[in-house]
């Protein structure tokens, strides 16, 4: 069995595996190291400066002759930073949270072969993407680690892939193997788009202390909310919570989200410890399916075995 899909077939890899685009996480060489295994890679632009995103625009060009992408966010973007980073040639350029359309604009005047992603949270996003041309939908369940809604993976990703259809659907949110790939395409999508273990790759742009604590989490570590937002002073809208590991400071502010936004001694303070790496403060974004995230490897090796057992879950349903 080799998998192909309507999704490999239009961006041209060889597995139907993309790299989630983790602002400031997923930098040029982890978006290369996944293309050069044969999935999609996508830059994370999330709410960078420029001059970091050229820096990796370089790096990922430089190390890969492969298709490659950029994402950013739809509530957070500039127009001339997508404009800037079209020049470098992506294959793919991804919007998530928030209204695409401005964006699509600029993607498709000034790079009309880029296929244009959009994630989705919920089925007024999904319709938003295709009035707005999507050629490929991410439906992002809310196991996600990082920002997010609060649909299931397994029933919203078949409700996108008929709304939607023929437009091609990548499953986002739990997938970290083999079976949760095998998984997402019989729920009718066309790949999975991964972003938690692809962190605990050799290439990704994470603390080593961040990669342990994902190796030794698990689903019921995490939990979704806003306490580290209001306490990193993020300015993200209120409807996408984020999952991350619970820790000290969630647990202790998790139910007084306003008084934490008034209270600029604790923000303060949470600032010093953050920049220290203190655990008990430090956002570790990360999703459900961190049970199944267990050593450390380079991200091509990931694409690789997630395909192979992919493939292997399918035949084993085939011929057990
Ligand atoms: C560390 C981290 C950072 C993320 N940053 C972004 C981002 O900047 N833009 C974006 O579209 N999605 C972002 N996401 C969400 C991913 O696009 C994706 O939906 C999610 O990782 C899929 O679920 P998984 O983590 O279970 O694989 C991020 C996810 C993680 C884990």
């Amino acid at each position: 069995v080799t998998l192909r899909t309507a999704f490999t077939e239009l961006v041209g890899v060889r597995h139907p595996i993309a790299l989630a685009p983790m602002g400031g996480t997923a930098g040029g060489a982890l978006a290369a190291a996944v293309s050069n295994g044969g999935g999609l890679g996508l830059v994370g632009g999330g709410r960078e400066e420029v001059d970091w995103l050229e820096r990796e625009l370089r790096i990922v060009t430089e190390n890969t002759s492969k298709p490659w992408g950029i994402g950013f966010l739809s509530w957070g973007a500039d127009g001339h930073v997508v404009e800037r980073a079209l020049e470098y040639g992506p294959a793919a350029v991804m919007f998530s949270f928030g209204d695409p359309e401005p964006f699509a604009r600029v993607v498709r005047a000034s790079s009309p072969t880029a296929k244009l992603i959009v994630q989705v949270t919920d089925l007024e996003e999904a319709r938003r993407a295709v009035d707005v041309g999507a050629d490929i939908v991410v439906a992002q369940g809310s196991e996600a680690g990082g920002h997010g809604g609060s649909r299931a993976t397994l029933p919203f990703v078949p409700a996108v892939v008929d709304l939607v259809a023929p437009i091609p659907v990548l499953a986002a949110g739990g997938v970290a193997d083999g079976r949760g790939l095998a998984a997402a395409l019989a729920l009718g999508a066309s790949g999975a788009l991964v972003g938690t273990r692809f962190q605990a790759s050799h290439e990704a742009l994470v603390d080593a202390e961040v990669v342990k604590a994902i190796l030794n989490g698990h689903g019921e570590d995490t939990e979704r909310g806003r306490v580290l937002d209001i306490a990193r002073r993020s300015p993200w809208p209120e409807r996408y919570t984020a999952r991350t590991l619970r820790n000290a400071f969630v647990e202790r502010w998790r139910d007084r989200p306003d008084e934490l936004a008034a209270d600029t001694a604790t923000l303060d303070d949470y600032q010093r410890a953050a920049s220290r790496g203190d655990m008990d403060v430090v956002a570790v974004w990360a999703g459900e399916a961190i049970d199944l995230i267990t050593e450390a490897q380079s991200a091509s090796d990931m694409v690789g075995t997630m395909a192979a057992l992919a493939e292997e879950s399918i035949r084993h349903i085939l011929e057990p």
